[in-house]
């Protein structure tokens, strides 16, 4: 018998994760569309129609995600799906100039404070996530977690003097996206014999809140890769780390 797959997307009220939520639901999936504000995760479940459903969830709340994973448990029973989507790229206005963020995230500037912000959402966020929704993921016949990283969280590109991006690396956000696959690997090795899946994957440089809106793709574009790995079967591989079109990131 064919069941309706059921997928939660943290941060889907917008950005790459609302993308990704509009072309799975497309596809007759379940969509838990989740979002810190409630009533934008009712707007954007609202804004893709049948098949999506908004749920609060705030990744730094445990509350919050206790009772997220407890409302799943009594309305669907399982997930099959779960997107780690949900991250912020700083914690105060990010509309400066890059040349004055690269300056003031430099290590010997950004303060501590702001590191632990960004991490808190963007790697204790996407633990606490996986910890509480892992009993709903083991109740499913074809379980994946997939990770949306970053090309910048890269350890092997950004050791190479020769990497474009290097000078954006900092301790903050493209740090937290290298801590974040630190997570993805450490669910990886510890699901290598049980059935669930784990990817990570980047978008492209995508128009989002996240950058201030000066990413160079449009959000359908930049999602592509988000979606065509969310959109994976059971004997579609785990362990890959790709950006569009299934081009291998190193960690
Ligand atoms: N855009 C790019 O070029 C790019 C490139 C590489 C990787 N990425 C990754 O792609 C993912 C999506 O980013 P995006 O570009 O789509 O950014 P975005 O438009 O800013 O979306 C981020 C989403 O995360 C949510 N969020 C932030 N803090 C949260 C929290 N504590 N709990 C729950 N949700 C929270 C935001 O909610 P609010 O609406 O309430 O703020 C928003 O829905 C991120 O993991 C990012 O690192 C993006």
């Amino acid at each position: 018998m064919q069941h309706t797959r059921i997928a939660l997307i943290t941060g889907a009220n917008q950005g790459v994760g609302f993308q990704v939520a509009k072309e799975l639901a497309k596809d007759g999936v379940t969509v838990l569309v989740g979002s810190r504000n409630i009533e934008r995760g009712v707007a954007a479940a609202t804004a893709i129609g049948p098949g999506a459903h908004a749920v609060q969830l705030d990744v730094t709340d445990p509350a919050s995600i206790a009772a997220a994973a407890q409302h799943i448990s009594a309305e669907y029973g399982r997930l099959d799906l779960l997107v780690n989507n949900a991250a912020i790229s700083r914690s105060e206005r990010n509309d400066v100039a890059l040349e004055d963020y690269t300056s003031a995230y430099a290590a010997s500037k950004v303060s501590l404070d702001e590191v632990r912000r960004v991490w808190e959402t963007n790697v204790f966020g996407v633990l606490a996530v996986y910890q509480a929704m892992l009993p709903l993921l083991r109740l499913s016949t074809d379980a994946r977690i997939v990770n949306v990283s970053s090309g910048v969280a890269s350890l092997t590109l950004n050791a190479d003097p020769a990497f474009p991006y290097r000078k954006l690396y900092n301790p903050a956000y493209a740090g937290s996206k290298s801590a974040m696959n630190i997570i993805a690997l450490s669910m990886l090795i510890e699901h290598e014999h049980d059935g669930i899946k784990v990817n990570l994957v980047s978008p492209e440089f995508t128009s989002t809140a996240l950058n201030n809106y000066q990413g160079t793709s449009t959000l359908e574009e930049g999602s592509r890769e988000v979606v065509r790995v969310a959109r994976f079967g059971p004997n579609d591989p785990s362990g890959t780390f790709t950006r569009w079109e299934n081009e291998s990131i190193p960690w």
